[in-house]
C-alpha cells in the first residue's frame, strides 16, 4: 500500500516522520511542489488550479491508497475539491485550534501560520467551532517557511528574523500572557527548538503532525483487504518528487537522511510542465 505526502516543499517532511512511526508497510512518495513555493504567498484561485492540475498527473500516475496534504496553506483550501474528485482518503492538515483552546490556562493562544493561511475562511470556522472563550491571535508570518528550508538545507538563518517573526505571537495583558502557539505550517516544526530559544517566555508548541498520522493510519487500516500483504522495510522503495526538478547536494541528502532513496525523472517531467505554465 502506498502513501503520497504533498507539500510545498520540504515541510511535510514533519509529517512523514510521524506517518513512518504509525504506518508500517507501506511505500511513502514524498512529492514537493517547490516550484510553487512559497504557497503562503498565492492567491487563492490560482493555488487551488495549481494543485488540483498536479494532483491530475500524481493520482493517475500513481494511484496511493491515501494522501497526506502535509501542508495548512494547500489543505485550508483544497481539501474538499479533492475529495470531491477522488474516492482516495485525503488527510488534510490545519493549526490544533482545538486543543490549544482546551490547554490553555491563560486563554490566550497563537496561531503562527502562512499569510494565506491565516486568511482562510476554515480558519475562522474552526476558531468559532472550538475557540470556546478563547482569544486567539492570527499570525501570518511571511519569512519563516523560508528560513525553515534554509535551515533544513544547511544554510545559515538569521536569528534576528526569526524573533521578529515569532514575537507578535506573545501578547502580555493584565489578565495573563499567551501561553500556547499552535504551528500552522508544517515547515516550522524544523525550528521549534529555535523558536524555544528566542521565545521571550515559555510556551507550549503546538504540531498537530501526530494526530494527521494517526488520522492516516485509521483510515488506511479501514480499507486493508485480506489480500494485500504488506511491504516489509527492506523491499520499499521510498520516492522524493520535486517539481521542479531541481536537484542539489543539500536536498539530496536530506531525502536521504528521511529514507526517501528513490527518485521518478517521469513525474517530475510531467510536473515540470504542469509548473511552467501556472503563475501566482
Ligand atoms: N508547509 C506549508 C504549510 O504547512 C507552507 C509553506 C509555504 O508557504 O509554501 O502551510
Amino acid at each position: 500500500m502506498s502513501v503520497l505526502i504533498f507539500d510545498s516543499g520540504v515541510g511535510g517532511l514533519s509529517v512523514l516522520r510521524e506517518a513512518r512511526a504509525v504506518l508500517t508497510g507501506h511505500q511513502f512518495i514524498y512529492v514537493g511542489d517547490d516550484a510553487g513555493f512559497p504557497y503562503g504567498d498565492w492567491e487563492e484561485a490560482p493555488l487551488l488550479s495549481r494543485i488540483l492540475s498536479l494532483f491530475d498527473t500524481l493520482m493517475d500516475h500513481y494511484n496511493p491508497d491515501a494522501v497526506i496534504v502535509a501542508c495548512n496553506t494547500a489543505s485550508t483550501l483544497i481539501l474538499p475539491a479533492l475529495r470531491k474528485q477522488y474516492d482516495t482518503p485525503f488527510i488534510g492538515i490545519v493549526p490544533a485550534i482545538k486543543p490549544a483552546a482546551e490547554r490553555t490556562a491563560s486563554g490566550l493562544i497563537s496561531v503562527l501560520a502562512t499569510p494565506a493561511t491565516v486568511t482562510r475562511q476554515h480558519i475562522q470556522e474552526l476558531i468559532e467551532e472550538f475557540g470556546g472563550d478563547c482569544s486567539v491571535n492570527l499570525i501570518g508570518a511571511t519569512r519563516l517557511a523560508g528560513l525553515a528550508e534554509d535551515y533544513m538545507l544547511g544554510r545559515p538563518i538569521d536569528r534576528a528574523v526569526l524573533k521578529e517573526e515569532i514575537t507578535p505571537c506573545f501578547i502580555d495583558t493584565s489578565q495573563g500572557k499567551t501561553d500556547i502557539i499552535t504551528l500552522g505550517c508544517t515547515h516550522y516544526p524544523f525550528l521549534i527548538n529555535e523558536m524555544r530559544k528566542l521565545a521571550p517566555w515559555p510556551v507550549d508548541w503546538l504540531d498537530p503532525a501526530e494526530a494527521v498520522a494517526r488520522r492516516a493510519q485509521q483510515l488506511l487500516y479501514q480499507q486493508i483487504k485480506p489480500s494485500d500483504t504488506p511491504i516489509s522495510p527492506s523491499q520499499t522503495n521510498d520516492l522524493a518528487v520535486m517539481s521542479s526538478g531541481l536537484q542539489n547536494d543539500a536536498r539530496e541528502r536530506v531525502f536521504n537522511s528521511f529514507g526517501l532513496v528513490g527518485r521518478d525523472k517521469t513525474i517530475t517531467n510531467k510536473l515540470k510542465t504542469i509548473s511552467s505554465t501556472a503563475t501566482t
